[in-house]
């Protein structure tokens, strides 16, 4: 039926089926429905702001679009790709309600501008969600961080025993990264949040209309400045879906800690039954699919990223219909990353650690090597003396499979006179982790004052 299409006016043939189910995207763009409309309204009423439109014919426009809102709200709306996108499908159902008023609604704009900026819309709530989901696992993180405050746990380079640190410390690593997550998040919604509508298909429009007007009712802070660039631009897309990467491979790293964590090797959480299941041969199994699977499904955020890098490569000024693939990937990755955090947040909150397990093990692997040498520093010796000093007693604990502390005086006194005396004040976890006085370590007094400082920013939310 040529005479549905909006464009139809040139065609004599019908569409090819074919094409037809080829080149819609009403399967996926329908989500956009809610924007779509509360654009269209807005333009309407800019329409009749600038002389357009009566303001009899903007508010029947405005009232139809709520009525057919509620329609596809109440799933009683009906698709077809012979209309090809939301787009078109509300200006058509406009049309079959208001006739010759709906038939004004298109007045001043395109389907391109129209599309960027229902994206647009869409992307500063996808942008707010996010933000809002981060923090509530920055809430659940910072839980743990006070529910573990004297818990002392071994930190890890290349995943070997390191150096001794708060579990508190941890718990703020992760907040700190969530927090530039964030910061990424909002100044990415500064660029989303300028209204494209008024560009209209690439080069402005002839007709009075006010751009001003319509972004102040849709709350965006500024105009697009080039019409040329606008309907060309994704690269908000790209931005917002590298931030959900970036979001997404920080859930997979922690994810790939708790699982090594939760093994009977580790041993050094617990999760909870909720957020686990068990195997249908082995009845004993409790699996971190959970974690499993935020770890897994980085890789389809990672992978949207990259298909909407290589939509947008090679493209010329200005509208090209390769543009519409962009909102796939863009909800996928929206939507993994969304889940994701909210099952994080939970997980964290409700895992319980086996304080009694980590202590028991804590002063295995040299956690307090470090602090050895760093305090025969302090006593004057240089530091690569010291260092190769200490690396030689780690060896012989090594042969005899002792801790440093266990090793007889001499072998302390031969490094430097009277050291022996000293090392039961240095040497052991405790010690070690007291030692720390660095900004931002694991000192506990450091640690204190950021937990001060994370309790006050969070209140503040
Ligand atoms: N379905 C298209 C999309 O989502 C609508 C834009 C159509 N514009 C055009 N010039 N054909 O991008």
């Amino acid at each position: 039926m040529a005479t549905q299409k909006t464009w139809g006016g040139r065609f004599t043939g019908a569409t090819d089926d074919r094409v037809e189910s080829f080149t819609e995207s009403i399967r996926f763009d329908q989500r956009l429905y809610r924007e779509d409309i509360l654009a269209s309204q807005a333009h309407a009423r800019m329409l009749a702001h600038a002389g357009l439109l009566s303001s009899d014919e903007a508010e029947l426009i405005v009232a139809t679009l709520n009525d057919i809102q509620g329609e596809i709200a109440r799933g009683e709306f009906e698709y077809s790709i012979k209309l090809e996108d939301i787009h078109t499908h509300i200006e058509q159902a406009l049309i079959q309600r208001l006739g010759d008023v709906g038939r004004k609604l298109h007045t001043g704009r395109s389907r391109n501008d129209q599309v960027i900026t229902d994206v647009k819309l869409w992307t500063r709530f996808a942008i707010d969600v996010i933000d809002l989901r981060l923090l509530e696992l920055q809430r659940s993180l910072f839980g743990n961080a006070e529910r573990h405050h004297d818990l002392i746990i071994p930190g890890y380079t290349h995943f070997q025993r390191a150096q001794p640190v708060l579990a508190s410390h941890y718990f703020l690593a992760y907040l700190e990264k969530y927090q530039r997550d964030r910061e990424r998040l909002s100044d990415c919604r500064r660029r989303v949040n300028v209204l494209s509508l008024g560009t209209a298909a690439l080069a402005g429009t002839s007709l009075p209309i006010d751009r001003a007007f319509v972004a102040q009712q849709l709350g965006f802070d500024g105009l697009a400045a080039n019409s040329l660039d606008v309907s060309s631009d994704r690269d908000f897309v790209v931005e917002f879906v590298f931030d959900l990467s970036l979001i997404a491979l920080h859930l997979a790293g922690w994810a790939e800690e708790w699982i090594l964590w939760s093994t009977t090797e580790f041993n050094f959480l617990d999760l909870p039954d909720a957020f686990c299941t068990g195997s249908s041969i082995m009845p004993h199994k409790k699996n971190p699919d959970v974690l499993e699977l935020i770890r897994g499904k980085s890789a389809r955020v990672v992978a949207s990223l990259q298909q909407l890098m290589l939509l947008i490569k090679g493209l010329p000024l200005a509208y090209n219909r390769d543009l519409q693939e962009d909102k796939e990937p863009l909800f996928d990755a929206f939507d993994t990353v969304s889940a994701s955090l909210e099952l994080a947040a939970a997980l964290v909150r409700d895992t319980s650690f086996r304080h009694e397990a980590i202590a028991s093990r804590i002063e295995d692997g040299y956690l307090d090597a470090t602090t050895l040498m760093e305090y025969l520093v302090k006593e004057g010796v240089p530091l690569r003396t010291a260092h190769e000093a200490v690396g030689q007693l780690v060896r012989k604990c090594e042969d005899r499979k002792l801790r440093l502390i266990d090793l007889p005086a001499e072998v302390f006194d031969s490094i430097q006179m009277g050291l022996s005396a000293k090392v039961k004040s240095v040497l052991g976890v405790r010690n070690a982790l007291a030692a720390f006085q660095s900004h931002g370590s694991t000192a506990p007094a450091e640690v204190e004052k950021q937990m001060l400082a994370w309790r006050q920013r969070l209140e503040a939310q």
